[in-house]
């Protein structure tokens, strides 16, 4: 039995990672998932593996040292996976306080209690292309320097390098993973593709930053979670490694193929119309592409050219669908703290307790 820790799984890359973990292991892996349940994430998400027995929830924050501690002290960790954090950079730019607690201190948090209470467990970090800011002549390679410029981006590149400074002084086993932006039909609404199906839906305005030259590299969320699985399987100790499909997109041609996908599907033709041009993001980095050679020498094969422009299409009918019913969606119950207290001290303890005796 192997066992995870995986944080920020109720968000939208996290839950599919977790899904992932239970296709290709089944019954012999146990996961934990420590999510503070943010606006962003949504337990629905979680649904089709919530009932499991080898799979608890964990309403909890990263930055909670003490919890996190109960958590180490509970189950013999054997892998961390780090989806955790605030991720939307608009909001970052709006105010950055969370994002130096959650992505910075509770980075530093976890990565402390893993040194402390799991000093032999894998410590995957995942990480974004921002990190290195706004390309200018190649693709960025791993060894790049870090030019962030926006606070998200920051605050990401800070985990980053505690992440890897945890590796350098205390020899933890520690992977980083850095990918492109990723698509998919569970995607929070604020961020671009399923705002812009969302409008396209709606039929009200389509808004995109400055003139919609700004181009952002695609990656479909199974296919990041692919990589980032064959990283932390097959990863070197101390790595970084990028991840990108290599589907570069200008935000125009983003919400130009969304309006004639939601056209096509409503019958409606013409919606680009929609696309209204606002100011410009402040630090608005022009473009971002990464160099892929490390992952794909471990396996990762990108997506052609016609596999991405399907999963692109499915993607947006996801989306549309979900917008659709979106009325019948299951309401989260937000667990009491009490509760939540409850079973971990007790419960979950017992149950451990007697699965570790067993395996013995
Ligand atoms: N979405 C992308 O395109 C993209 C691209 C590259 C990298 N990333 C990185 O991947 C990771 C996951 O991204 P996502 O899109 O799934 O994000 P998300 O916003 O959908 O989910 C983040 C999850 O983390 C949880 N969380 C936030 N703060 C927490 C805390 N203090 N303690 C415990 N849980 C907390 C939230 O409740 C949420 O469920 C992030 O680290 C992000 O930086 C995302």
């Amino acid at each position: 039995m192997k066992y995870y820790l995986v944080t920020g799984g109720a968000g939208f890359i996290g839950s599919r990672y977790i899904q992932m973990l239970f296709d290709e292991m089944g019954d012999d892996v146990f996961v934990i998932n420590v999510d503070k349940l943010t606006y962003a994430a949504n337990l629905s998400r979680t649904a089709a593996f919530s009932e499991r027995e080898n799979y608890e929830f964990v309403y909890g924050d990263i930055r909670d040292e003490r919890n996190m501690e109960v958590l180490f002290e509970q189950y013999p960790v054997d892998v961390v996976v780090n989806f955790a954090a605030e991720s939307h950079v608009d909001r970052s730019i709006a105010a950055a306080g969370d994002f130096m607690n959650t992505n910075v201190l509770g980075t530093h948090v976890l990565l402390d209690c893993a040194k402390r209470l799991a000093p032999k467990a894998r410590f995957v970090q995942i990480s974004t292309d921002e990190v290195y800011g706004a390309v200018k002549k190649r693709p960025f390679r791993e060894s790049d320097r870090l030019l962030p410029s926006n606070p998200y981006a920051a605050s990401k590149a800070s985990g980053d390098l505690l992440a890897l400074s945890f590796f350098r002084t205390f020899g933890m086993d520690v992977i980083v993973t850095r990918s492109a932006n990723n698509f998919g039909e569970s995607q929070h609404e604020e961020k671009l593709l399923p705002k812009l199906t969302k409008c396209a839906f709606l039929r009200c305005e389509m808004p995109i930053y400055g003139t919609g030259a700004e181009t952002r590299d695609w990656i479909a969320v199974e296919d990041n979670c692919r990589a980032i699985r064959l990283a932390e399987q097959y990863g070197r100790s101390g790595q970084i490694y990028n991840i990108s499909d290599d589907h570069p997109l200008s935000n125009l041609e983003s919400a130009r193929r969304i309006a004639r996908i939601v056209g096509k599907q409503t019958g409606e033709q013409g919606l680009a119309r929609l696309i209204k041009f606002v100011p410009d993001r402040l630090g608005h980095d022009f473009r971002y592409a990464l160099d892929t050679s490390k992952i794909q020498n471990l396996g990762y094969k990108p997506t052609t050219e016609a596999q991405f422009e399907k999963r692109f299409k499915q993607a947006i009918l996801g989306l549309l669908e979900r917008f659709r019913t979106e009325e019948s969606l299951p309401k989260v119950k937000m667990p009491s703290k009490e509760d939540i207290f409850d079973l971990l001290v007790e419960e979950r303890y017992e149950r451990i307790r007697k699965e570790i005796e067993e395996n013995k």
